[in-house]
């Protein structure tokens, strides 16, 4: 069943800026086409009547038609008498985005700078003490069989003192060890969702949760975050999904959002898990990037903190290092039950000597320090990106990213597939708008994050100004690439 969207929260979406400019049934096709590439107006969401967008916008009815007719001749709209008219992309391309691979060392070869990844080298101080720390231990562990698909206790027990260190009563019998965040989401979408099922995410989000999802065979359902005038959660829209299409799951970045970098404050914490609830859907919180909140304020209290029914899934990838590949789940305790036996048919669990070794990277008492040493060198990173971009690419626009790995630039142009496809003649990765969205949306955007080493800076955004000028006016061959 096609979801609907009503004429009023259409006419909010809307705005009124398109009034201001040229014919008036132009403007409006012109910004319904842009909200859709934008991915804020979903594809095959049946728009309301023309009867009914003309009472909302005060318009007369031939306007409207001949706003629609110019959509449905451009492809960005389709009808069949009597199920109305949905939105839809031209030539009805519907890319499935894929998951960012790292690059390979055959990618990097010669001088190339990577703008697709945004992850880290190892706090190699951190890492290798919590190794050499584990080393020590695993003979106590050498008579046990090794098999502990929750965990061994210590890991679980650091996890979940650590949540209690930001407030959030935890038992360690709510805690998974897992491989990794991407793991522990793909263990969660493997127990809770059945084929057909709807998760509703963020538009935009992370690409790699987004393609754990569809392997799951979920029916993803896009809720936007707002726009860069507007970069806070929009909860009109977001009560509004949830309402008609009652996802079984909702995957959310409320701490340093990959790709904005965004923070969800604490009232619109609440009334996001409050309008959950309300549908019976389980909030999926992923803190991957919680510790990089880089404006220096408070933290926000975890999202977990509004409702027991919150499922978080975490890891030390952004905050010392993804070759650990470690994460973990904290849920309710049956839930973490049915995950430990779900994983008794997948991966048995993770291994022994790596849990250890995160033990103590949790307990390390110069943890917040090591903590503090990173977040200020991405800050660097991030200021020194957004100098550069000011001065070589002055018309794109982005909001300063309040924390995480990235911002979200939106292009003078419509062409960031093509910056992609012709990134490596250029000296660069990129990874596309497109793979942040359910279908096909956020051509405009691209993902630009903040880890190349400062002296590297200048000379990337120098490449992406020449690809930027280079692809401005290609048509994408592709969505997606
Ligand atoms: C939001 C988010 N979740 C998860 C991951 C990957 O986490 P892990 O390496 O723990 O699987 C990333 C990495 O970019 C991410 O940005």
């Amino acid at each position: 069943m096609r979801t609907r969207m009503g004429a009023l929260t259409l006419g909010r979406l809307l705005g009124e800026q398109w009034r201001s400019a040229g014919p008036t049934y132009l403007g409006l096709a012109g910004r319904l086409r842009a909200l859709v590439l934008d991915g804020r107006l979903p594809l095959d969401v049946r728009v309301p009547s023309e009867r009914q967008l003309a009472e909302q916008l005060h318009l007369s009815r031939t306007t409207v038609t001949a706003a629609y007719d110019h959509l449905r001749e451009d492809g960005f709209l389709r009808s069949r008498q009597g199920s109305g008219s949905w939105t839809a992309v031209p030539g009805g391309v519907r890319p499935t985005g894929g998951a960012i691979a790292p690059a390979t060392s055959s990618e990097l070869a010669g001088d190339v700078i990577d703008l697709a990844a945004a992850t880290l080298p190892a706090d190699g101080v951190a890492v290798r003490a919590a190794y050499e720390a584990a080393l020590l231990e695993l003979p106590r562990h050498l008579p046990g069989v090794g098999y502990d698909a929750a965990g061994v206790p210590e890991a679980r027990r650091a996890v979940a003192e650590a949540f209690e260190a930001r407030g959030l009563r935890t038992d360690p019998s709510q805690v998974v060890v897992t491989s990794g965040a991407v793991s522990a989401w793909a263990l969660l979408l493997r127990v809770l969702v059945q084929p057909g099922d709807r998760v509703v995410v963020e538009q935009p989000t992370y690409p790699n949760a987004l393609e754990a999802a569809r392997r799951a065979g979920a029916r993803l359902v896009p809720a936007p975050l707002g726009d860069l005038d507007e970069p806070s959660w929009d909860l009109d829209a977001w009560r509004a999904v949830l309402r008609q299409s009652a996802p079984t799951l909702g995957y959310v970045l409320p701490d340093c959002h990959n790709p904005t970098g965004a923070v969800m404050g604490a009232a619109q914490r609440a009334e996001l898990v409050a309008a959950a609830d309300a549908v019976g859907t389980t909030l999926v919180v992923d803190e991957t990037l919680v510790d990089l909140r880089l404006d220096g304020r408070a933290p926000e209290p975890p999202l977990a903190s509004f409702s027991d029914s919150v499922v978080t899934v975490g890891g030390v990838s952004k905050s010392a290092w993804a070759g650990l590949r470690l994460g973990w789940v904290r849920a309710p305790r049956d839930l973490a039950d049915r995950l430990v036996e779900a994983r008794l048919s997948w991966d048995l669990g993770t291994a022994v000597l790596g849990q250890l070794a995160l033990a103590h990277l949790l307990r390390d008492p110069d943890r917040e320090a090591h903590a503090q040493a990173r977040r200020d060198e991405v800050r660097v990173r991030r200021d020194v990106l957004e100098v550069a971009l000011r001065r070589e690419l002055p018309a794109w626009r982005w909001r300063t990213p309040q924390g995480g790995l990235s911002l979200w630039a939106e292009l003078d142009h419509r062409s960031s597939s093509s910056m992609a496809e012709m990134a490596g003649a250029h000296g660069l990765r990129l990874a596309a708008g497109p793979r942040f969205g359910v279908d096909g949306a956020l051509e405009r955007y691209l993902r630009l994050p903040f880890v190349v080493p400062a002296d590297r800076v200048d000379e990337a955004v120098r490449r992406l100004a020449g690809l930027a000028a280079a692809a401005a006016d290609q048509r994408p061959t592709r969505l997606v690439v």
